[in-house]
């Protein structure tokens, strides 16, 4: 099976959990559009009333476009269940996130939701966070300073890593809150939540990518089949 299918595959043990009246966080990234167009089918076919905030204008743009009603955390700001995808996984359900630079605003609905259930292919779970490189969504103002100050987080909480400014279309990314995106390549995060609290003191950042405790469940899509981590019920 492709890894497409395997992501296809959570998403769609994911949708099994909507219920009819729910309000749910739509994540962002290719495992969690899976999950959008997997749930404007099944609310189709169930006549289900659902309500959902989009974790980006990408995805906001998709599910506007498959007729599922929008809401904003503004309007609704509680939310029974947040599905989204992840960069890396831990047995604990720490995760790194923003591989698609959208981390801020899916923390921030996946903390607005009662529970968080993450939809991944195998190739997501690891042993220890850091492989993949941590996206940092830092104010464009005062970037050198910002940066030299990640560094000396990253020297208190015993990691070490260079940041590279992430690039795309030969220009830096953009966020959708118009921020730009340092990629710390840590290669490995031995103590992920002491890490997180060394960077939420860092002036200048506004996001860090490592979701500590968020995430209640995940579905990991396997060769062999559904893995289940946590609680999914
Ligand atoms: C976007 C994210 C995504 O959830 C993460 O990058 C996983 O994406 P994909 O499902 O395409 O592998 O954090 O900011």
């Amino acid at each position: 099976m492709s890894l497409d299918a395997l992501k296809r595959e959570a998403a769609a043990r994911a949708v099994a959990l909507v219920r009819d009246g729910m309000k749910l966080g739509l994540g962002t990234g290719s495992t969690a559009k899976h999950f959008v167009d997997l749930l404007a089918a099944r609310m189709k076919a169930e006549n289900l009333s659902i309500v959902a905030v989009p974790t980006s204008e990408a995805t906001r743009a998709q599910a506007a476009s498959l007729g599922i009603p929008l809401s904003t955390l503004d309007e609704t700001p509680e939310l029974d269940l947040t599905v989204d995808g992840a960069d890396e996984i831990d047995a604990a359900l720490s995760l790194i996130k923003g591989g698609g630079g959208a981390h801020l605003r899916e923390k921030i609905v996946a903390l607005a939701s009662k529970r968080m259930v993450v939809i991944a292919d195998e190739t997501k779970a690891v042993a220890t966070l850091g492989r993949f490189p941590l996206p940092l969504e830092v104010i464009p103002f005062g970037l050198a300073a910002t940066q030299r100050n990640l560094t000396k987080a990253f020297a208190q909480a015993g990691v070490i890593g260079e940041m590279k400014l992430r690039i795309k279309d030969g220009a830096p990314f953009r966020t959708d809150s118009g921020n730009l995106i340092l990629d710390a390549h840590l290669g490995v995060i031995p103590d992920p939540a002491r890490l997180a609290a060394h960077l939420d003191a860092v002036t200048g950042l506004v996001e860090h990518g490592l979701f500590i405790g968020v995430a209640s469940g995940a579905f990991l899509a396997t060769a062999t089949g559904i893995k289940t981590l946590g609680n999914v019920a």
